[in-house]
């Protein structure tokens, strides 16, 4: 028997009034509104109820001061860690962030000096890169494998052989956007293993974590071994996997007591405070509701990955979707189509009118790419797809 759904995500609200900034910036960005936004990473879907009735209830009081993130925010987090991801974090460990980028450079000034060397491993989410080089730190790129059947891998060899003395940080992004990947735990073995022998301090980006489809299972690097919590920070938080970006919070886990210092001496020279009252409720609310509304949630997201697998296999021979495992960011290999990126990008916006994430702003090694972040409604979804349907049988007479 099916089990019965709860949520409904066939339709959603519309955000071209609530200043969203996939909506706002698509003239500067695509020339143009009339696309259809389908890049900033984050949801076209409702945030839950049981977030927003949180928020509305604390509204219920009168006053909006200073506020500390109550232990009961971070509680329930651990709590949601332990059972989803089987990692167990204290307390003490928990940094209130607004902003994992925010975290990423934080770590940046706090475990590297000018000069030194930072591991990225592209095609990655920008800020990896851009982070790197505004703190004038060395970029030292380890680009992942693509292997003939599409997915990606680390390439342990070429790291190996471009680590030194001044290499201090990787940073890590897990599950990887944009590739899809979720690392299993003999390929973050050997990162660990490697940063280990050179003393290298591990940045785990785990901001994906909770949109894992099964049977893929998210491990997070700390959950490894003592020696691996021990090299590392995880950064992880409600932003992506609740649609609530918006409430600008996540938490930085750090179990070293030194490493755990030397960050807050490099966090405290920026002043962080402890985020909005609104967040505070948001956030608890949302781990301690959000089971069986993100089960679901996935549910929609891999339907709509299904759809866009089954409109790439149609057009095999131009265009080919790498294979999913966490995210809702399909990445497309556009290189059979053969077009320049610049013409590339040009045919999404003016032919299928959508606005999508060009491959080559994730480094060197996406030209030919294309993401797309499908998590809209089924509504949003099918009209995508009968638009991106149109234009390549336009382009390839199919
Ligand atoms: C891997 C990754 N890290 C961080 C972020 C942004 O997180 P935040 O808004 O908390 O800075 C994103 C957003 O797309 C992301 O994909």
């Amino acid at each position: 028997m099916e089990k019965e759904v709860k949520y409904d995500f066939s339709n959603s609200t519309c955000r071209q009034d609530s200043n969203a900034e996939k909506y706002t910036l698509r003239e500067e960005l695509f020339g143009t509104i009339d696309v259809e936004p389908m890049w900033v990473a984050d949801m076209d879907i409702d945030t839950p109820d049981f977030v927003l009735d949180a928020v509305k209830k604390r509204l219920d009081h009168k006053v909006v001061g200073y506020e500390e993130v109550p232990d009961s925010a971070f509680l329930a987090q651990i709590e949601w860690m332990k059972k989803e991801h089987n990692i167990e974090f204290n307390l003490e460990d928990m940094i209130y962030s607004h902003s994992v980028v925010a975290s990423m450079n934080t770590a940046i000034d706090a475990f590297t000096s000018r000069g030194d060397k930072i591991i990225v491993q592209t095609p990655v989410y920008p800020p990896f890169f851009h982070s790197v080089k505004e703190h004038g730190r060395v970029l030292l790129k380890n680009p992942l494998k693509l292997d003939d059947d599409g997915t990606y891998h680390f390439d342990i060899k070429d790291l190996k052989s471009k680590i030194d003395e001044r290499t201090k940080l990787l940073l890590l992004c897990s599950p990887h956007n944009p590739v899809g990947r979720v690392w299993k735990k003999d390929e973050l073995q050997e990162i660990l293993d490697l940063c280990l022998e050179h003393n290298i301090v591990v940045f785990s980006d785990e901001i994906h974590s909770d949109l894992v489809y099964s049977p893929n299972k998210h491990i997070p690097f700390a959950s490894l071994s003592k020696k691996a919590r021990d090299i590392s920070v995880t950064c992880s938080g409600v932003g992506k996997t609740f649609n609530m970006a918006g409430f600008t919070m996540s938490s930085v886990a750090i179990t070293n007591k030194t490493l755990k210092s030397k960050f807050l001496e490099s966090y405290n020279k920026f002043h962080y405070a402890q985020g909005s009252s609104l967040s505070h409720v948001a956030y608890e609310a949302a781990y301690k509701n959000g089971k069986e509304w993100l089960e679901e949630l996935k549910i929609h997201l891999y339907k709509n990955y299904k759809m866009i697998q089954e409109l790439c296999s149609k057009y095999q021979n131009y265009i080919k979707i790498t294979p999913i495992e966490g995210t809702y960011l399909a990445w497309l290999d556009c290189r059979g189509m053969g077009l320049k990126d610049k013409s590339l990008r040009d045919f999404f916006i003016k032919e299928a009118k959508l606005g999508l994430s060009a491959g080559l702003s994730f480094g060197r090694e996406g030209s030919g790419f294309m993401r797309l972040n499908f998590a809209v409604s089924t509504t949003k979804m099918m009209k995508v797809i009968k638009d991106l349907d149109k234009a390549l049988s336009v382009q390839y007479s199919k």
